[in-house]
């Protein structure tokens, strides 16, 4: 995959390694953005680099809450693997068997069987990582790690994805843990990856959050990106893009990644051959509306339900937004506080977010032009 547009994060992320293994302090990072504009990817990019410098990582997606999966128990699961890994390094220093316990008291209070610290062959702890109270455990974890990556010559990062899923609680302990580490100097890193809210979320977290954390925001691929996310995966298949197709698909993406990857996609599928023209690009454009409508947009209107979807019409007359919440609730005919329940919901359900105090946006870019047709059509 072509990830075009995102020097300056990697270059962030690389410069954090780099500082980390000098013993210099350095920020964590949080990636945050409206949907489809790669933050996956660029997570997925971050964490492969780390894992390529011999880091402990773990890698995580946090739940919808409901029938979630406890974060502690992500965490245990994904670390389970990486270290078992840096164990098998050959390194048996006095400071990985500690936090190799640490990591075992960790997993046995998420999971008193033992199925999240399969291979690890140390006795765990006693009160390192135990007590029950994630704060508390986290910060122990996160310290006995980073002082063992010291001798691997590497760090520890966290990479959480949907990070605004995360309850405050957890985002309070995970916090605390990187404010711990960085007192004592220690290499423990969080790399969050969220909707535009989950600055403000973790500002509600903790207040200090704003000082542990440098916030990057992914927005739309500037024209070039935009072009190179387009035609070099082509390029490398010696297909070419006609000047003109390109500017078609583009023109239809706004830069955004998800839709240039959609369109171009169903261009590439229409086009008979090299060069890709403006007819195929016009025809894939075409069907990659069709597939966005059924696929990415319908998929999040139908997760909202009768009175969230009146919600969301009436928001969808301010374009892509931002909405006024009172002018919102005087289209529906109702108090600001009597919406409050609904709003809540859609955000739970990472469908719209609020940009500002008495603000509400679509965290999905198109989604009200989708509205409308969906409401012309019914
Ligand atoms: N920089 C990039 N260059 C080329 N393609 C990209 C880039 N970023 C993302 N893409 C493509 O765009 C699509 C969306 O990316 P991704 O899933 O990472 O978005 P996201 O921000 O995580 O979205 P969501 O909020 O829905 O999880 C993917 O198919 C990905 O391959
Ligand atoms: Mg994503």
């Amino acid at each position: 995959m072509e990830l075009a547009g995102r020097d300056m994060e990697i270059e962030a992320f690389d410069v954090l390694r780099d500082r980390a293994v000098a013993g210099r302090p350095a920020q964590s990072i949080v990636l945050y953005g409206l949907r489809g504009v790669g933050k996956t990817v660029l997570l997925n990019e971050l964490a492969d680099r780390a894992i390529a410098d011999g880091w402990i990582t773990a890698r995580i997606e946090a739940d919808l809450s409901g029938e979630r999966t406890p974060f502690r128990n992500q965490v245990a699961q994904s670390l389970n693997t990486a270290l078992r890994h840096a164990q098998g390094r050959g390194v048996r220093s006095g400071r990985l068997r500690r936090a190799l316990s640490t990591f075992k008291a960790f997993s046995l209070t998420a999971s008193p069987d033992g199925s999240l610290a399969v291979g690890i062959e140390l006795d765990p702890e006693g009160g390192r990582g135990d007590t029950g109270s994630l704060p508390a455990d986290l910060t122990d974890l996160a310290i006995d790690l980073a002082d063992a990556a010291i001798d691997l010559d590497a760090g520890v990062a966290l990479f959480i994805d949907e990070m605004q899923h995360l309850s405050l609680d957890e985002l309070a302990a995970v916090c605390q843990a990187c404010h711990e580490a960085s007192q004592r100097n220690l290499r423990f890193f969080v790399v969050g990856a969220g909707l535009p809210n989950l600055p403000g979320l973790l500002a509600e977290a903790k207040s200090y959050s704003e000082r542990l954390f440098t916030y990057l925001l992914i927005d739309r691929l500037d024209p070039d990106a935009a072009r190179a996310a387009l035609t070099r995966p082509a390029d490398d298949e010696g297909v070419e893009w006609a000047d003109d197709a390109a500017a078609v698909v583009l023109d239809a993406a706004r830069g955004y990644p998800y839709f240039i990857q959609q369109y171009g996609q169903t261009t590439w599928n229409a086009a008979a051959g090299s060069p890709i023209t403006a007819v195929d690009a016009a025809e894939g454009v075409r069907g990659g509306r069709v597939l966005l409508d059924r696929g990415f947009f319908r998929a999040r209107w139908e997760r909202a339900t009768k009175s969230e979807r009146d919600y969301l019409a009436a928001m969808a007359l301010d374009g892509d937004g931002p909405s006024a919440t009172g002018e919102v609730a005087s289209r529906l005919g109702r108090k600001i506080t009597a919406l409050g329940p609904t709003r809540a919901k859609l955000i739970a359900k990472g469908l719209v977010y609020s940009p500002d105090h008495g603000w509400i946006a679509f965290s999905v870019p198109g989604m009200a032009d989708f509205i409308r047709r969906e409401l012309e059509q019914s």
